[in-house]
């Protein structure tokens, strides 16, 4: 039975706080199945690192040889590790610190930052996915908020909004980079991916995820198997592991050096290139360790544009367009309808 009635919980912080928790709750019940995890250790499961500094400093025949590098990446993975990326080591670990102090506050003051579940939305803090519509709960509190194009300044700690505008604009500085840098691996001008999904007006959010430490680690899960609506997502987190990728029909634990960024391609970058670059499927692993914080900042274009596949790479490759056309507001309406809650909402479009 659900023991927990979903209209009684506030934070899945506070149920990890209280004595008498020694195991997985059945409402939170969800099996992770150990035979399909990868070995890390198997040079198939190698994770890309790209190197930043050769895009943006290095000669033209170093950043050719990445531009090159990330076709493959894109296609096979959809998923690297960028470092030496030039956001300060302090800017990240102070986001991170930022969150824990948000997370840190006493429920009642978390929840004047509740808001509901619009696209539209400056900021959201909750608990699971979706409580209405959750089939299973998910072992996991997020505090988002959106950074780009409109910036909200009222967020608690007061060192939140402050650390936060630093962070998402060097961020988006990151991403606006791997968008550069796509966009030439395809064959196309540098800014056609800013240009073309009018990224001047792109959306970014920072999406921080608590996840407490967790008795049975096995049957329980941080965020379900999916992918995310946008261009590119970016991901830090503290010094826990818990991401998990899909490759090569198994689930691979991101442990990355400490201060890469992780990097995912999204459902709207799979859209332009006509399914030749992937929005790789990952989810969020618990422990029984010790907290994790983690903070994805999607990147999107902007909410107006209508993304369908590149006419320009449809033509060169002699291919149909496999997706419908549909402009980005709709299409992250159907992703947080539920109505694609662990599908691929590509899927739909097709
Ligand atoms: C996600 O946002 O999909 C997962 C981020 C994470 O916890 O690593
Ligand atoms: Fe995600």
């Amino acid at each position: 039975a659900r023991a927990l009635e979903t209209s009684n919980v506030t934070s899945i912080k506070s149920l990890v706080e209280s004595p008498t928790l020694s195991s997985v709750p059945s409402a939170y019940a969800f099996n992770i199945n150990p035979n399909d995890e990868a070995d890390p250790n198997d040079p198939e499961f190698a994770i890309p690192i790209v190197d930043m500094s050769l895009l943006t400093s290095g000669s033209p025949d170093q950043r050719t040889q990445i531009v090159h590098d990330l076709v493959k990446i894109c296609e096979e993975w959809g998923f690297f590790i960028a470092i030496n990326h030039g956001v300060q080591e302090s800017l990240m670990k102070g986001m991170i610190e930022a969150y824990h102090g948000f997370f840190s506050l006493p429920d009642e003051e978390k929840e004047e930052f509740k808001f509901g579940n619009d696209v539209l939305e400056m900021f959201n803090y909750g608990t699971s996915y979706n409580l209405a519509l959750d089939k299973v709960l998910l072992w996991r509190d997020f505090f988002k908020v959106r950074t780009h194009p409109e910036f909200h300044s009222h967020y608690k700690p007061a060192s939140f909004s402050e650390i936060s505008l630093e962070f998402s604009k060097r961020s988006r500085e990151v991403a606006l980079e791997i968008t550069r840098a796509i966009s030439e691996s395809l064959g196309l001008q540098p800014d056609y991916i800013y240009n073309t999904m009018n990224m001047d007006r792109g959306l970014q959010m920072l999406a921080g995820n608590y996840y407490p430490p967790c008795p049975q680690p096995q049957n329980a899960i941080g965020i379900p198997h999916h992918t995310d609506p946008g261009l590119v997502t970016l991901v830090i987190q503290n010094e826990m592991n818990g991401l998990q990728v899909e490759h090569n029909g198994k689930w691979l634990t991101v442990n990355g050096p400490p201060n890469g960024f992780f990097v995912n391609l999204a459902d709207q970058m799979q859209i332009l290139t006509n399914g030749k670059y992937k929005s790789v499927m990952h989810r969020a692993t618990v422990n029984n360790k010790a907290t994790r914080i983690s903070i994805a900042i999607p990147h999107g274009p902007s909410i107006d544009t209508i993304i369908a596949p590149a006419p320009e790479l449809c033509e060169r490759e002699g291919q149909a367009p496999k997706y419908h056309a549909m402009n980005y507001k709709e299409y992250m309406q159907l992703v947080q309808s539920g109505k694609n809650y662990m599908k691929a909402t590509l899927d739909h479009i097709r």
